[in-house]
């Protein structure tokens, strides 16, 4: 295509006019964000809180951005904020904003945009891979025995540790033969009480389970959002569960209206 300067010259006015009138990062962060982040209700991160930013940047920053963007499951924070009017661009402007006015040390950055180079995006390997290096040590997944015990065989080329695809390819064959053996659902309740009382911090009467069919349902409150995903963790296992249906909410949004 072919602009002359005369043509670009008649809509710069336009664009001034474009720029001037759209809000900045801060402004939109003000106006959409703070009634959950200011405060910090609902377990939302405030800007200026290292400490709560340090560990949710552990992973990267691709992954808040992901966040923001997709919302996170099972807590008030919906996908951009409820704000989906905002383009991609916009968010990521404001989620930016919010991590440079918490005045993070260099090195936080620095970390996580290396953790973004390696290019994972499989949540629950992210979140496992505590020692941040791309792959799961053993150590790394002791909290699930069952996979520990799978280790070698879904460890295909033998280096001793899971990258990201052989993990995937784990939790697919492990959900595969979860969902092949039959178990009745009497049976599947019990076990799944039994999976859940294992998860510390989980008050069993929060948690409200339906098994139908096979298929498992959760509801209620429980006390923090991660026991929502410890919770999943526990359960993915139980031999014969069909499906899950994982609807519990984190307790820090009690209150909001
Ligand atoms: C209704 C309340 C609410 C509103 C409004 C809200 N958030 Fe959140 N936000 C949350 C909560 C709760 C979390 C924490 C979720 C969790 O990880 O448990 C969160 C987490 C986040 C995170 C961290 C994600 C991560 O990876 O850890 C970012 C970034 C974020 N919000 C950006 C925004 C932006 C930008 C807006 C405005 C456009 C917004 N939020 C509006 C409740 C809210």
């Amino acid at each position: 295509m072919d602009i002359s300067i005369k043509t670009l010259i008649a809509l710069l006015p336009a664009l001034a006019a474009t720029l001037a009138t759209a809000a900045t990062p801060d402004e939109n962060y003000t106006r959409l964000c703070t009634t959950c982040h200011l405060p910090g209700v609902h377990g939302a991160p405030r800007v200026g809180d290292r400490e709560n930013w340090t560990q949710r940047l552990h992973s990267g920053l691709n992954i808040v951005y992901r966040n923001a963007t997709e919302g996170v499951p099972n807590t008030a924070m919906l996908a951009k904020g409820g704000h989906t009017e905002l383009s991609d661009i916009e968010l990521r402007a404001i989620v930016d904003y919010m991590i440079a006015a918490t005045a993070l040390p260099a090195s936080v950055l620095r970390d996580a945009r290396r953790y973004d180079k390696l290019g994972l995006s499989d949540r629950d390997f992210i979140r496992r891979d505590v020692s941040r290096d791309g792959y799961l040590s053993r150590q790394e997944i002791t909290v699930d025995p069952l996979l520990l015990k799978n280790f070698s065989r879904f460890d295909i080329n033998k280096d001793g540790r899971l990258s990201e695809a052989e993990y995937r390819r784990a939790e697919t064959v492990l959900e595969q033969e979860r969902i092949a053996i039959t178990v009745d659902d009497a049976e599947l309740d019990a076990a799944v009480r039994k999976a859940l009382s294992a998860v510390k911090g989980l008050t069993p009467g929060d948690v409200k389970i339906n098994v139908a069919s096979g298929t498992l349902e959760m509801t209620g409150i429980v006390g923090h959002a991660s026991l929502v995903i410890q919770a999943q963790d526990a359960v993915k296992r139980v031999a014969g569960l069909k499906g899950i249906s994982n609807r519990l909410v984190s307790g820090d949004q009690m209150g909001w209206d």
